[in-house]
């Protein structure tokens, strides 16, 4: 078992999660502290707002599904009125881009202890082997039946991340490199099917560019996981990324509800960072304005920079119909796993306020990702192979902390506390209240193998998350 193979991808797994998680938390409390001193800004015209329109046939997808080649119309009936309609939406996380701690069984399935992410997958797996995996994995993870449920479940939006890699760009489209390589390509395809799939069931839809070229953070949801990501310091990566987007807009227009231009930048990695994520989000768009016209919705992130970086940023009326993605988790520090049930309801309060001035003055702003875990126990979170600060099992630890022992708090939920769930309903609660102090929320993530505090299906099946996400046991929960 521990052989120097198996030693080395763990250790590198550890101590690249070590370096990377330690930055982010601390960027994300500075700029939630920033985010409540902020001064009081001046309300500004958002512009306006799209009128409804009735159903029509807008175009057709072709896709390809279990090797045969279909075409599905693309439907765009449901008149969804950004600026006025709350965004109530789940993310489909771990589909098109893998993550090991939502599908463990994939990468088990590798049998091979250095797959650590999809980057890895693609370079350490026999290229037969690495298309049938997850050929296998794209279309069963996540069919049309999924978004009857999100619909059914009273939510209006899906966020579906996807990798640079998978978005087929040619020569014409770029004039940077087109090579995908060692990226498995393919989940394109069904991509173009989840579009159809929500406006077969009045579903918007949020195209997420989650990995980019070079990785825009390190993080394994990325695609990669490194301390070493080059993307906002190489001007190639940057181009090709606009390219990209360029080409998610042409190909999608209006067909979707919104295009975000990357995930989860890395502002925090210093001035050259933060420089590059501001002149990329000019970039791009402008990228879509010229390619997919003015109906799509274009969403940018605080890149953990603070609101007060981006205020009066991209507003109307230089720019319209842009948004601002803000991330919420109270789990990757000693400090946030150390607060009691009502700790964390007290804290996710302190962005009410941080939101719905931000959506007033400057940007209509969602909580993009939230999810009801209170520690980072789900298996893998951290990284394959890697523990949880909560049990102290993230080793090597400079910080060694004991919260209590990880029973009871992931996992199926059949074993869990009332208590526990009774709090996991006031947490779910509390974050709506806060996402819709601003434009809405999506939360993070519908479905899990073996985190249940991290799955919308699961919470609607367990009771904490209730059937229409406007029922409220614990009414104006922020005091
Ligand atoms: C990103 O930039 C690096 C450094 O120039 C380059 O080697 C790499 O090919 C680029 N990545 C992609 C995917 O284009």
């Amino acid at each position: 078992m521990w052989s120097s193979a198996i030693f080395g991808s763990f250790a590198r797994a550890l101590i690249v999660a070590l370096l990377l998680h330690i930055a982010p938390t601390d960027a994300r409390q500075k700029c939630s502290l920033k985010a409540r001193d902020q001064a009081v800004l001046h309300p500004v015209d958002h512009g306006p707002v799209p009128s409804p329109t009735s159903s029509t046939i807008i175009g057709t997808a072709t896709v390809t599904f279990n090797g045969k080649p279909s075409a599905s119309p693309i439907y765009n009936y449901s008149p969804y009125r950004y600026g006025m309609d709350k965004i109530r939406g789940v993310n489909i996380g771990g589909w098109l881009v893998l993550e090991p701690w939502i599908t463990p069984s994939l990468f088990d399935a590798t049998g091979n202890d250095k797959i650590i992410d999809e980057f890895t997958l693609g370079q350490y797996l026999d290229p037969g082997k690495a298309q049938t995996l997850l050929q296998q994995h794209w279309s069963t993870w996540i069919t049309e039946d999924d978004f009857v449920q999100i619909a059914a479940a009273g939510l209006n939006h899906v966020r579906i991340p996807i990798g640079y890699w998978s978005i087929p760009l040619t020569s014409s489209d770029t004039k940077e490199s087109t090579d995908s390589s060692p990226y498995v390509t393919g989940a394109w395809d069904f991509l173009l099917r989840a579009v159809s799939w929500a406006n077969n069931h009045g579903l918007q839809v949020i195209i997420d560019l989650h990995g980019a070229p070079g990785s825009q953070n390190g993080y394994d949801n990325s695609g990669e996981l490194t301390n070493n990501p080059v993307w906002a310091v190489n001007q190639g990566n940057i181009s090709r990324t606009v390219d990209t987007i360029k080409f998610l807009a042409k190909t999608f227009g209006s067909d979707v509800g919104m295009i975000e231009l990357l995930n989860e930048a890395a502002g925090f990695r210093g001035d050259d960072w933060a420089n590059a994520v501001r002149q990329y989000w000019l970039d791009g768009y402008a990228a879509v304005r010229a390619s997919g016209g003015q109906d799509v919705q274009v969403m940018i992130g605080e890149a953990f920079m603070g609101f007060d970086a981006w205020k009066n940023f991209l507003s109307y009326p230089g720019a319209q119909g842009v948004f601002m993605d803000y991330h919420e988790y109270q789990i990757f520090s000693h400090p946030e796993l150390s607060r009691s049930y009502d700790d964390h309801i007290n804290f996710a309060c302190t962005y009410k306020p941080t939101l719905s001035t931000f959506s007033v003055t400057s940007l209509y702003t969602i909580l993009g990702e939230w999810s009801n875990a209170i520690t980072d126990c789900a298996k893998w979170l951290n990284g394959r192979w890697v523990g949880s600060r909560w049990d102290n099992t993230w080793y090597p630890s400079s910080d060694t902390q004991y919260h209590g022992s990880c029973d009871g708090y992931t996992g199926s939920y059949q074993g869990w506390s009332d208590s526990y769930k009774q709090f996991l309903r006031k947490y779910f609660e509390v974050q709506v209240e806060v996402g819709e102090a601003g434009q809405g929320w999506v939360f993070w993530t519908w479905k899990t193998e073996s985190a249940d505090e991290w799955s919308y299906q699961k919470g609607l099946e367990g009771g904490w998350i209730p059937q229409n996400p406007t029922d409220r046991r614990y009414p104006n929960i922020c005091k």
